[in-house]
């Protein structure tokens, strides 16, 4: 079978990291950390997980006309993700993220969104061949939400299923909610859209239910460490997590959507997908780094036999 297409619109960052005992607090220096650069930006991220997981990826993005963009360019191509939809942008820098992970995994991130910011819907319309033949658009909100609205309408006018990760968290238009086939969030973006604090499976079932409401095909809820909860019109289930320990969980959502978008463009039943996606996001937690950490197709295939 041949690997299924999987269109990525989104962000690209270069990462700058700096590995500490704990995250300092506001007005705080702590000494004693180790720094590290990776790439990443969540949308780069899920391109670069899904091509990883045996995707064939086109990745829609802008990056600046400088050292950064170059490093991310070349690091899509040694992935094999197609470049051909990346604006080089001569007006705004590449975007640039600063992360501090404490010692359990845990981080901070503040983003400087440069070029990403200037992602336009007339970017995506260039890629509109591209996403309606893909076997998925997958998304996030790292770049304007016009432009992230331009997207899905291209993938509904031609039945190209749509994955959107509403990370970072933001209040969402129902014309939008409405053309998703999976929305994503965590339990903090959950709560966001729904209002509903997400500290129980339970709790997941209801803010669940309000996203399906809005006009939702199905909610897959991220709980970290616990796995995920899944909710339809025809099924809720929780979907067991991967227990490992945790160096750095920077990227494991965006990891999570990559492998997602190919299992279920492989046609692999939405539970099964969910699992695979789940061994995939527990493979990078154990590394640090977002692109860096995101496990080979082989990598996952040997977590998901060994449990
Ligand atoms: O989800 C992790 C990503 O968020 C990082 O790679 C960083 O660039 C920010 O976009």
């Amino acid at each position: 079978m041949a690997n299924p297409k999987i269109v990525v619109v989104g962000s690209s960052n270069t990462d700058m990291i700096i590995k500490l005992e704990r995250i300092p607090r506001p007005g705080e220096t702590l000494l004693g950390g180790e720094f590290a650069m990776a790439a990443g930006g969540k949308g780069a991220n899920q391109a670069v997980a899904a091509a990883r997981a045996g995707g064939d990826v086109v990745f829609v993005a802008r990056v600046g006309d400088d050292m950064f963009g170059e490093q991310a360019v070349s690091g899509f191509v040694r992935d094999k993700i197609c470049v051909d939809y990346i604006v080089r942008d001569k007006r705004a820098p590449s975007g640039v993220a600063l992360i501090f992970v404490a010692k359990d995994g845990q981080n901070s991130i503040a983003v400087a969104g440069g070029a990403n910011a200037r992602l336009s819907p007339s970017d995506v319309r260039r890629a509109t061949r591209a996403i309606s033949e893909a076997r998925a658009l997958v998304l996030q909100l790292e770049t304007p939400l016009p432009t992230v609205q331009a997207a899905v309408n291209i993938a509904a006018r031609s039945g190209v299923p749509v994955i959107l990760n509403p990370a970072p968290a933001r209040p969402l238009p129902d014309r939008l909610l409405a053309r998703v086939s999976i929305l994503t969030p965590n339990e903090t973006e959950a709560e966001l859209l729904t209002g509903v604090a997400v500290t129980s499976e339970s709790a997941a079932e209801r803010a669940g239910a309000k996203l399906l409401a809005r006009g939702v095909g199905t909610v897959i809820l991220t709980m970290g460490a616990k796995g995920a909860f899944v909710i339809n019109r025809e099924l809720k289930a929780m979907v067991p997590g991967f227990k490992v320990k945790a160096v750095d969980t920077t990227a494991a959502g965006d990891v999570f959507n990559g492998a997602l978008a190919v299992a279920l463009g492989e046609g692999r039943p939405l539970l099964e997908s969910v699992r695979f996606a789940n061994a995939a996001a527990a493979i990078s937690v154990t590394r640090l780094g977002a692109q860096p950490s995101a496990p080979k197709r082989g990598e996952i295939e040997r977590v998901l036999r060994s449990r």
